[in-house]
């Protein structure tokens, strides 16, 4: 299903498709420093950074940009369908800091569980990174990369990040308890 996969901006009818996987991601606490009872408009804010940031989505089938996102989806799958294509994934990207640390970009990805695996974060990996430099991002720095993510450590390594430091059980794992939280930097 991933041969038809592209990734474009998001618009406003992705939302529920994003939305659909981004709540699961975040109630399982195990990736990302947001509440895990985070509501969705919350959400959407911290998702939907304003410009110059960058709100993207990877979506399989579908054609035009803007059609319904459908009904959002269920369970671990992806979310929506509509004509806007159904949404695997999603990233954004914005400065890191303001002023004169806005050189550096910042960003965050979530892939739908039922999607994973598939070559969709490495894509959008890519993808991010060809758009920091087109946007005149000198840098990429990730601020909270949690040490027991494995598979996104790995991931992020790949794509030539390295790890500046670690805060020493810097995040609390629900699982693993406290855990490492990885500084990730790689110039574009
Ligand atoms: C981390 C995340 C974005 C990766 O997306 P993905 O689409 O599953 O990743 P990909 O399929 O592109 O695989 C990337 C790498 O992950 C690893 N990987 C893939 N599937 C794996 C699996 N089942 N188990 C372990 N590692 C796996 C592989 O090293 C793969 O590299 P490869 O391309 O050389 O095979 C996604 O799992 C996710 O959204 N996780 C929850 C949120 C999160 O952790 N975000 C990042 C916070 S820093």
């Amino acid at each position: 299903m991933l041969a038809a996969m592209h990734i474009r901006a998001a618009t406003a009818a992705d939302w529920p498709g994003i939305w659909a996987f981004m709540r699961l991601i975040l109630a399982a606490g195990e990736t990302y420093t947001y509440p895990r009872d985070m509501d969705e408009e919350a959400a959407r804010a911290v998702w939907t950074p304003p410009a110059p940031g960058r709100t993207l989505v990877a979506v399989d089938g579908g054609g035009s940009e803007g059609g319904s996102a459908g009904d959002g989806g269920a369970g671990g799958g992806a979310g929506g369908g509509g004509a806007g294509g159904t949404v695997l994934g999603t990233a954004k990207l914005h400065p890191n800091q303001m002023g004169g640390g806005a050189h550096v970009a910042n960003a965050s990805f979530m892939v739908a569980p039922g999607a994973a695996g598939r070559g969709v974060g490495r894509a959008l990996g890519h993808h991010v990174l060809d758009q920091a430099r087109q946007d005149g991002y000198r840098a990429m720095q990730f601020n909270a990369v949690v040490e027991s993510n494995t598979r996104a450590v790995a991931l992020w390594r790949s794509l030539g990040f390295e790890i500046l430091a670690t805060v020493p059980e810097g995040f609390h794992h629900p699982v693993k308890g406290y855990v490492g939280l990885h500084v990730m930097h790689r110039r574009l």
